[in-house]
């Protein structure tokens, strides 16, 4: 059972990687070359060589102090210019040309971004490239949403006197950062929405998953006007604290840990001044009520709790199975679970993959041992076991709530089932839950499911019916209750939420009517729109 890494030679030629030293950052427009200190950058894989395991060093990147970090800061807050910058005061549709060469120069850069993902962050190759196909389809809606946007507030509105007309305005700078788990795409699912609305960005990768960026910053640069986009790197408490601490931020998106979030939150000196979009930890719940299909459900449910190694946001964390189909949902449930294969991001049809984070699979062994210690079995051959980077994943149960499992979220490949006979037992769970994500249900009673649904719907922002759990499709709100978000994203949620509605309104009389006309004939507005129709 134990985990095989790969010798350098068994690696197909297609899937091979050279070591990368970035150098390079984007400021103001222009890629710079970084001579300070650089962060090795290790990867999730190891490599037999002659026996003995070494971890794959895939390079380095830069790893700035805070006298960097601000020149970024200064450089978006400069492009900016108080809203008078060359990008704020363009029009939606000088901003969408701009994205839309982005794009295909990020086309460009498929290959090399892909098999950075398999490498950086151990996803396979059909996750890796379907975070990127996800990524590029998710611009090209949001450019649309945009059009739909600006046609929809197009027109002037008549009332109390006045004639108005009422669009959205960007906020000013926003600092972005994304999770390690999606690098790509859900980085972009902030970053595009808030340049295209206006925003100027310092821009901060996560901690895993950096050099697969590098390839974009010619692609940013060519893309977008100086200043537009500014990219930090190193240690968040070195670089991040001092450009929060500037107050200088007026948006803070960041999609990881909700302990990360209130530290860095803490530091803006004008709280009231800063908007933020936060999408953070979750503990999703599945609820198997007895009269589930098992049949058709179990691998739903597997997929919900073990794509990607667990390593989802939205991944279900927790399984509350009925104790009258415990046995058969176990049964089944491991059945699917041993047609799952574990191996190299590049193997055909695999999928459990090394962990990125250092130090993951020692952290997850505590929170498998407390569980056992608790009461709770390993239900399947292997699991558990661990081989550096490589945890196979181990299905518990029963989980009791004692244990630090039944509570923490793992973010990993452990399984925790519950087995209930009153739902007073899950449903005081989540109530008791600082998590509110989503949640699913599975079930076939109507009466049942639908009481279940009015009360879940009050405690997580999505309940998922005889389906896991998941953020897509891309147009729905991506949200959650408690300590799991603030602000809703969506293709068209981000728009709104990197912009604020401002109106420009005057007297709807001759002298008002005239001066509009005037504007529109001269075209010395990109705010006020050309049509004029009263
Ligand atoms: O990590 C959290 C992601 O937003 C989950 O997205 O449900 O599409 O995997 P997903």
């Amino acid at each position: 059972m134990s985990f095989v890494f790969p010798t350098e030679d068994s690696i197909p030629e297609k899937y091979r990687t050279k070591p990368i030293h970035q150098k390079e950052y984007l400021l103001d427009g222009e890629i710079r070359i970084w001579e300070g200190e650089s962060q090795i950058v290790k990867s999730p894989i190891f490599l037999n060589r002659n026996g003995k395991l070494e971890q794959v060093i895939l390079g380095s990147y830069p790893n700035f102090d805070s006298k960097q970090s601000l020149l970024a800061l200064d450089a978006a807050v400069k492009a900016y210019g108080h809203g008078t910058g060359v990008w704020p005061i363009a029009t939606p549709k000088e901003r969408i040309d701009a994205v839309r060469k982005f794009i295909e120069l990020m086309k460009g850069k498929r290959d090399q971004i892909i098999l950075l993902l398999m490498w950086e962050i151990g996803k396979t190759e059909k996750d890796a490239t379907k975070e990127f196909e996800r990524t590029i389809e998710y611009l090209i809606d949001t450019i649309e949403s945009l059009q739909e946007l600006e046609t929809n507030s197009a027109n002037y509105i008549k009332e109390g006197g006045l004639i108005a007309q009422i669009k959205r305005s960007p906020y000013g700078v926003v600092l972005c950062m994304g999770p390690f788990n999606y690098p790509l795409n859900e980085t972009f699912c902030t970053l595009i929405p808030a340049i295209l609305m206006g925003n100027t960005v310092v821009f901060k990768p996560a901690k895993y998953g950096v050099l697969l960026l590098q390839p974009l910053l010619e692609c940013f640069q060519k893309a977008f006007p100086p200043g537009v986009i500014n990219t930090v790197y190193g240690d968040g408490a070195k670089v991040i604290s001092p450009i929060m601490e500037s107050g200088k931020i007026d948006v803070f998106a960041f999609i990881g840990s909700s302990s990360t979030a209130n530290l860095i939150t803490k530091k803006h000196p004008k709280l009231n001044r800063l908007r933020s979009v936060l999408g953070l930890n979750a503990k999703n719940p599945a609820i198997v009520l007895p009269d589930t299909d098992l049949k058709t459900m179990v691998p739903e449910i597997l997929s919900g709790s073990l794509a990607y190694n667990g390593q989802r946001c939205t991944a279900l964390k927790i399984l509350f199975v009925h104790k009258d189909i415990l046995d058969e949902f176990t049964k089944l449930y491991l059945e699917e679970f041993s047609k799952w294969k574990a191996g190299m991001p590049w193997d055909k049809d695999v999928n459990f993959t090394p962990l990125p984070e250092e130090g993951k699979t020692k952290w997850l062994k505590e929170l498998l041992d407390d569980a056992t210690t608790q009461g709770a079995k390993i239900l399947n051959p292997g699991g558990g076991e661990v081989t550096e980077s490589f945890m196979f994943p181990a299905i518990l149960s029963p989980v009791s709530p004692n244990s630090r499992l039944y509570h923490e979220e793992q973010f990993g490949p452990l399984v925790p089932i519950v087995p209930f006979s009153s739902i007073d037992e899950p449903l005081n769970y989540i109530f008791q839950s600082n998590m509110g994500q989503q949640a699913s249900v599975f079930g076939k009673d109507p009466k049942t499911v639908g009481k279940l649904i009015d009360i879940l719907v009050n405690q997580v922002a999505r309940v998922n019916w005889n389906a896991q759990c998941q953020r897509g499709p891309d147009s729905f709100p991506f949200s959650g209750r408690k300590d799991s978000a603030d602000g809703t994203l969506s293709v068209s949620d981000a728009l709104r939420v990197f912009s604020i509605r401002t109106v420009v309104s005057f007297k709807d009389n001759e002298m008002g009517r005239n001066l509009l006309g005037e504007v529109l004939k001269e075209r010395s507005s990109n705010y006020l729109s050309q049509e004029f129709h009263l």
